[in-house]
């Protein structure tokens, strides 16, 4: 395994990697089905070695019904077969690590799948007996049992309830789903479910990955009273004191293993001082820096962010990361070109007027403004390519839960994971392969063509070949990476900080809306747009220059 990530000796290749998101289902489709898979995951392995990224999380490829698009796991130790197989999951572990490639596996301990062994053998059971016990049955309330057993609601709409039924059809008791219906909640208050867990985890280290993304972190315990949330809808399941135990646990596994394995949290919290609780140095490595994500293009509202995060990993010793998107959020050259640039409105920003040639220019200066901060960066799969959000998928083609459980109010999450553009030709523009006529499993835009990789691969202005250069350059500048920010003073509406090292490298970002000198500087190392004028950087970019 080679030497990989930014400022870090090799076991904490952590501290400061690069890391790509695959959305497995929507990256490349080597068999033809119109589903990517782990064929064609491999056989873009090249093109990922060469973007300039030292790690890959790859979400789930385990056996599922797809309920959530694989969020619902029936089997957590073996390969779906729209993927392939635990044979070619093995093969590409080994093949990635051979293109210095780290490997990150999505694990999801909330919840497994209705089609998950002990949840089928649950059902069969009767109430009370101990395999009930490794989820959350309950009689209902009201005469017969017909109300839920609490006012929880699911994070997809509606109860977090679905009543069973006996197999004579009589209604029987109720289990708990924090998402779908088909994503029974795990009971953690059970030893059987934690042993399960360490267990799985040890199964994937045996394999080699080198890395664990944590689904839905925070909210594995419940309060086991399941007392009404009575308005705190969070609160009897979100961040609950006992889960560092469990990741406690989890840590001793991982570092029983050579080579630096990786615990990576996804944790949505506001509260600074219970988000940093996770990153304790006996607990996770990581987690996802979600405020960051929500920040507003505004030169005060990003310095806030980044400067609360620093202070909150500071505390624990941890380094922060960087995240622009997810297969969960609007695809940030979208966000970027609306009035309202958080994420405050989330989905329900859907179809608002959109400018993207500035979404894509701030999404270019974000990438360089990102990529210089300390710790670790994230890259989803089509950032490289300034791929927009796709909010025009016909109605009966949605295939997110948060669709059907809104009562089609909430056109979710499907605009961020349109099937990705390989090259100006072929059926689902280089998605599949040469040949094959299958649709993809999400409908491409016509105009999908436009963001294809092969064409950007050779064009000097593309979002490609601004990733490609600033991966680069960040992977060979020891200041990048793990380390400390200096933050430097500058004119009203940009920010500018110093990455000190011999050499250091200093960053500006211009969120004004007038041209601004560079500062000091002893070379121009990357621009995210041409400079203006003798050396001014236009509003909405970006540069990186080296320290004087
Ligand atoms: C977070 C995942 O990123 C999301 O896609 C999924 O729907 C939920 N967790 C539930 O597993």
């Amino acid at each position: 395994m080679p030497e990989t990530g930014s400022g870090g000796s090799a076991p904490e290749w952590w501290r400061g990697a690069a890391i790509y998101e695959v959305y497995l289902r929507s990256f490349a489709d080597g068999s033809g089905d119109g589903v990517g898979d782990l064929a064609g995951l491999r056989s873009r392995l090249g093109y990922l070695a060469e973007l300039g990224v030292q790690a890959l999380w790859v979400t789930p490829w385990f056996p599922s019904p797809m309920a959530d698009a694989g969020y619902d796991v029936a089997d957590y130790r073996d390969i779906d077969p729209v993927f392939g197989t635990l044979a070619e999951a093995e093969d590409l572990i080994a093949a990635a690590h051979r293109a210095g490639l780290r490997m990150i596996v999505d694990l999801v301990p909330n919840h497994c799948s209705v089609e998950h062994a002990w949840f089928r053998a649950a059902l069969a059971a009767e109430p009370g007996s101990a395999v009930r016990e490794l989820f959350w049955f309950r009689p209902g309330r009201g005469p017969s049992g017909e109300e839920p057993p609490n006012d929880w609601q699911s994070i997809f709409g509606g109860p977090a309830w679905t009543r069973t039924k006996s197999p004579d059809g009589t209604p029987g008791e109720w289990y708990l789903h924090l998402f779908a219906p088909e994503q029974p909640d795990f009971n953690w208050a059970n030893p059987g479910v934690r042993e399960e867990f360490e267990s799985i985890l040890r199964f994937w280290f045996d394999r080699g990955v080198d890395g664990v993304r944590i689904d839905s972190a925070a909210v594995l315990i419940k309060d086991g009273t399941l007392a009404d949330a009575a308005g705190d809808p969070g609160s009897p399941y979100t961040d609950r004191d006992g889960i560092h135990d469990v990741y406690r646990g989890w840590r001793a596994v991982a570092d029983s293993y050579p080579g630096g394995r990786a615990l990576i949290g996804e944790i949505w919290l506001p509260d600074p001082e219970r988000f940093s609780a996770y990153l304790r140095p006996d607990e996770l490595h990581t987690a996802f820096n979600f405020p960051f994500l929500e920040s507003a293009w505004d030169a005060g509202a990003l310095r806030e962010s980044i400067d609360a995060t620093l202070d909150v990993h500071a505390r624990v010793g941890a380094p922060a990361t960087w995240v622009l998107c997810n297969h969960d959020v609007t695809r940030q050259v979208t966000r970027y070109g609306r009035a309202d640039t958080s994420w405050s409105l989330g989905h329900r920003q859907h179809g608002a007027p959109t400018d993207l040639s500035l979404g894509t220019r701030r999404s270019r200066a974000a990438a360089l403004l990102t990529m210089a901060l300390p710790g670790g960066v994230y890259v989803y799969q089509g950032d490289e390519l300034g791929l927009p959000n796709v909010e025009d998928i016909p109605d009966d083609r949605i295939q997110d839960p948060f669709w059907v459980r809104s009562g089609h109010t909430n056109r979710g999450r499907d605009g961020a994971r349109v099937p990705l553009p390989w090259s100006a030709d072929g059926p689902s523009a280089g998605f599949g392969p040469a040949g094959t006529t299958a649709e993809p499993w999400l409908p491409q835009p016509a105009d999908w063509v436009r963001w294809n990789a092969a064409a950007q691969r050779v064009d000097p202005a593309s979002m490609l070949s601004l990733y490609r250069g600033a991966l680069a350059c960040r992977a060979a500048e020891p200041a990048l990476g793990d380390g400390p920010l200096r933050w430097l003073p500058a004119p009203e509406g940009v920010l500018a900080f110093a990455r000190d090292g011999a050499p250091g490298v200093l960053c500006v970002l211009n969120l004004s809306d007038r041209p601004v000198p560079l500062p000091g500087h002893a070379g121009v190392l990357q621009v995210s747009d041409p400079l203006v004028g003798p050396g001014e950087l236009a509003p909405d970019t970006a540069a990186w220059l080296r320290l004087p």
